[in-house]
């Protein structure tokens, strides 16, 4: 059909007078439609009187398991776990506000054959001393001592091998030791997500998964979808030509099993037990083909299981210098350093700017804008492309960053207290009055939240937000340069205090959703 005819014929049909201009064909055939302002002021009217903010909750709630954050046992949390940690709460956090009921599941690497290595280490020079200090530095250094050792002593590696096979036939000792490797690593985890305000429904590591591994091998091969392979047990995909050359191991040669055989035991546990329709696995972009081997050989297994399987991975954080992100002696950098460091560099910022503030006063902006930063410097570029870390342009308080959105906010807020001492204060009935285009672009901008939380949604990328916020940020700058607020007269002032409190209450549901927290004062 004639595309312009079509356009006329649709155009003839529609009745969106209540919201738009005249409809208007254009070029091959398209239809431009012009929201007028009184529409925009009504929605804008609605939201004050329900307090709902531009979004609507999902008309077809789902059950979503979120895997994300799953660092691993005796090693410290690096920042290649900071952007599972943070990306992951985030969209838990988007999927759970549109209404789907979140399941947060941390995947701890708590089994495999690290473990035979450190129980060598364990037994031959623990330092209790060591261990009670700093607990995750010791056994790190065990690993480290045995791991060079078993590099040109096969005896050691040997030794090694022989404790790891003790340990999965459970041998009382080992386990004790194993156990005691994984409370003492959570406490560690747990002090770094109380930090980042980030919760799990559920911890189940790997090693939870133990018990189903030899029945789920055994069934594979029953079912002709595994099969040996140079003594190992494989799942061959020789219809998809992606995987034709990469089957996924299920069982070693020795009899040990792989990452991949827990991944089946896990999402077999995780159907039962939830019925999710979704699951999403946080990680890095190394791990692409594991997934998609996980996920093909889970189809052959489950042919007609209706459940969306999504790899959401996301490239490196760089340093300055373009290399991946390391200390200054050129290890990796730990998490709690790193955020350390981001505390105390906003607390200078925060000392210089606001000298007079209490040192518990600027301490705790420090916290609130420190962390925010580095999130949010973590949450803006496309997650597949690597991102260069650099704590000026995080701190920055002009730019796309955590601070300049925290200080807009903060300065609605301040906006709020100046007039609640003049003795005006926004009221819920107020009617919305548009006419400078400074305040039509910004609520205009306003109506756009609910569409971006589904895209977020829907893509798994809270960068959107990040931009989407960053525009509302510059968009209230903008009306609050051109039009006054405290100043206007009666109706014209109720009028823009009702649009910057939705403005701030976006602004502030926004960071939450990126889990930035905000403050009343900066
Ligand atoms: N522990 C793994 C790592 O540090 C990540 C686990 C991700 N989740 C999963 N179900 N495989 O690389």
């Amino acid at each position: 059909m004639n595309p312009r005819q079509l356009a006329t014929d649709v155009l003839a049909k529609l009745d969106v007078n209540e919201w738009c201009e005249k409809v208007e064909i254009a070029g091959a055939g398209f239809l431009n439609f012009r929201v007028t302002t009184p529409a925009v002021a009504s929605e804008l009217e609605a939201a004050v009187r329900s307090g709902q903010l531009f979004f609507k909750p999902s008309a077809s709630p789902r059950p979503v398991v979120v895997d994300f954050s799953s660092p691993n046992v005796a090693k410290p949390m690096h920042v290649g776990h900071i952007r599972s940690t943070i990306l992951g709460d985030s969209l838990a956090r988007v999927l759970r506000l549109l209404g789907h009921r979140v399941i947060t599941d941390n995947h701890i690497g708590d089994w495999g054959t690290q473990f035979g290595k450190l129980i060598v280490g364990w037994k031959r020079e623990l330092d209790r001393a060591a261990l009670e200090k700093d607990p995750i530095g010791e056994m790190e250094r065990l690993y480290k001592k045995i791991n060079t050792e078993s590099e040109t002593n096969p005896a050691t590696l040997e030794e090694a091998r022989q404790e790891l096979v003790k340990l999965q036939r459970g041998d009382e000792t080992n386990l004790a030791i194993w156990r005691e490797m994984i409370a003492l690593s959570q406490v560690q985890f747990d002090t770094i997500y109380r930090r980042l305000g980030v919760r799990f429904d559920h911890t189940l590591g790997e090693s939870f998964y133990n018990p189903h591994l030899q029945r789920i091998v055994d069934e594979l091969c029953a079912k002709g979808i595994a099969r040996e392979s140079e003594g190992a047990l494989a799942v061959f995909f020789e219809d998809t030509p992606a995987l034709k050359e990469q089957p996924a191991l299920i069982r070693k040669s020795d009899g040990g099993f792989n990452y991949t055989t827990t991944d089946l035991a896990t999402l077999e546990y995780r159907l039962n037990t939830w019925k999710p329709e979704e699951i999403v696995y946080v990680t890095d972009g190394r791990q692409q083909l594991h997934f998609q081997q996980l996920f093909a050989a889970f189809r052959k297994w489950h042919p007609n299981m209706p459940i969306k399987l999504a790899h959401v991975w996301f490239g490196s954080i760089l340093g300055e210098d373009g290399k991946p992100f390391k200390t200054r002696s050129g290890e990796t950098v730990k998490l709690a350093d790193l955020l350390d460091e981001a505390e105390e560099r906003a607390f200078g910022v925060v000392s210089e700017k606001n000298p007079d503030l209490s040192e518990a006063q600027r301490r705790e902006i420090a916290r609130v804008v420190g962390i925010g930063a580095v999130k949010y410097a973590d949450l803006l570029p496309n997650r597949q492309s690597d991102y260069v870390f650099s704590w000026d342009k995080m701190l920055a308080l002009q730019g796309n960053t955590a601070p300049y959105l925290q200080y807009a906010y903060a300065r609605i807020r301040s906006i709020f207290r100046k007039g609640s001492e003049a003795g005006t204060e926004a009221k819920s009935g107020a009617s919305i009055r548009l006419a400078a285009p400074h305040e039509i672009a910004l609520a205009k901008h306003l109506l756009h939240f609910g569409l971006v939380l589904e895209a977020v949604a829907e893509d798994y990328r809270p960068n959107f937000l990040c931009n989407y916020l960053y525009e509302l940020a510059g968009l209230f700058a903008g009306f609050y340069e051109n039009c006054p607020v405290l100043k206007a007269e009666p109706a014209e002032r109720a009028s823009r205090l009702a649009l910057i409190d939705l403005t701030g209450r976006v602004l502030k549901q926004g960071l939450e959703l990126l889990g930035i927290e905000t403050l009343e004062q900066m």
